[in-house]
């Protein structure tokens, strides 16, 4: 049974995208195969990001039922596999599908699929947000980014739709927000912390995940935590083990 889930939000840039390409290969590296969709049609960027920006095969052609979605999937150097997307302008206006019926072939593939969505409450976010299992709703701790959040949150609970959580990224040592100002908000708990690293920018520059490019950096440990605990596991890098022995030594 494969689980699909939304990164929605109610702001742009806050790092949806990024967290779906992380927190794919994340959840490869504990053994769960994912498959990413850039379901944001109207500013496709996940082939932008992983260094194919247009493939032969992508979203859009099986939204127009050229293509089964099966015959959409890539496989990233990394081992992430993804459904790229790239509406063009032209189509932009013109282009009548049904979503679920696509996306649904994806059914029994993968374990899990991640929805990359476009930003806001237009029918591109609605269809995502309708057909996903769940949602994981995707917020900076900037206080515009969080009200959107909200509004997301409300736009799910009026569809019936499971939250999952709060995925908080691009923390700094001090923001305005506290993680309880957030979830009070947004009336659910943050499962995640994705904190501004540097990494995660360079990662980009070399078309790559931060699990793959900078395995050790806190954004690669932060994704495998969010990871682990999506999937009900704990996740320990062994720095705590390391971090024991080393002292035990220098007593
Ligand atoms: N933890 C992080 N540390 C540093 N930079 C980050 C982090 N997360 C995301 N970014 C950067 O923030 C920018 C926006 O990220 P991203 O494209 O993933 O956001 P998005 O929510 O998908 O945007 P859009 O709404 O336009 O689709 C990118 O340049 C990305 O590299
Ligand atoms: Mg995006």
């Amino acid at each position: 049974m494969t689980k699909f889930i939304a990164l929605l939000s109610g702001k742009g840039g806050v790092g949806k995208t990024t967290t779906a390409i992380n927190l794919g290969s994340a959840l490869n590296f504990l053994g769960k195969d994912t498959i990413v969709v850039d379901c944001n049609l109207s500013m496709a960027n996940l082939g932008v990001y992983l260094g194919s920006p247009v493939v032969s095969t992508n979203l859009v052609h099986v939204l127009k039922n050229i293509y089964h979605i099966s015959e959409a999937i890539y496989s990233h150097p990394s081992g992430l596999r993804v459904v790229p997307g790239n509406l063009p302008l032209e189509d932009l206006k013109d282009l009548d599908y049904d979503f679920e019926k696509s996306l649904e072939g994806l059914n029994g593939l993968t374990d899990f699929v991640l929805l990359d969505s476009a930003v806001g409450f237009n029918k591109e976010v609605l269809d995502v947000l309708k057909f996903a299992d769940e949602v994981l709703i995707i917020t900076d701790p900037n206080l515009a980014s969080v009200t959107g959040a909200t509004k997301i949150a409300k736009l799910c609970d009026e569809e019936n739709k499971p939250i999952r959580g709060i995925v908080l990224t691009r923390t700094k040592d001090n923001f305005d927000l506290t993680i309880g100002n957030i979830e009070n908000m947004v009336g659910h708990p943050v499962v995640g912390t994705i904190p501004e690293d540097d990494s995660v920018r360079r990662s980009l520059i070399e078309h790559s995940t931060v699990l793959e490019t900078y395995p050790d950096s806190v954004a690669s440990i932060c994704y495998k935590q969010l990871a682990s605990s999506l999937l009900g596991r704990n996740y320990s890098d062994g720095t705590e083990n390391k971090r024991f022995f080393f002292s035990k030594m220098f007593k």
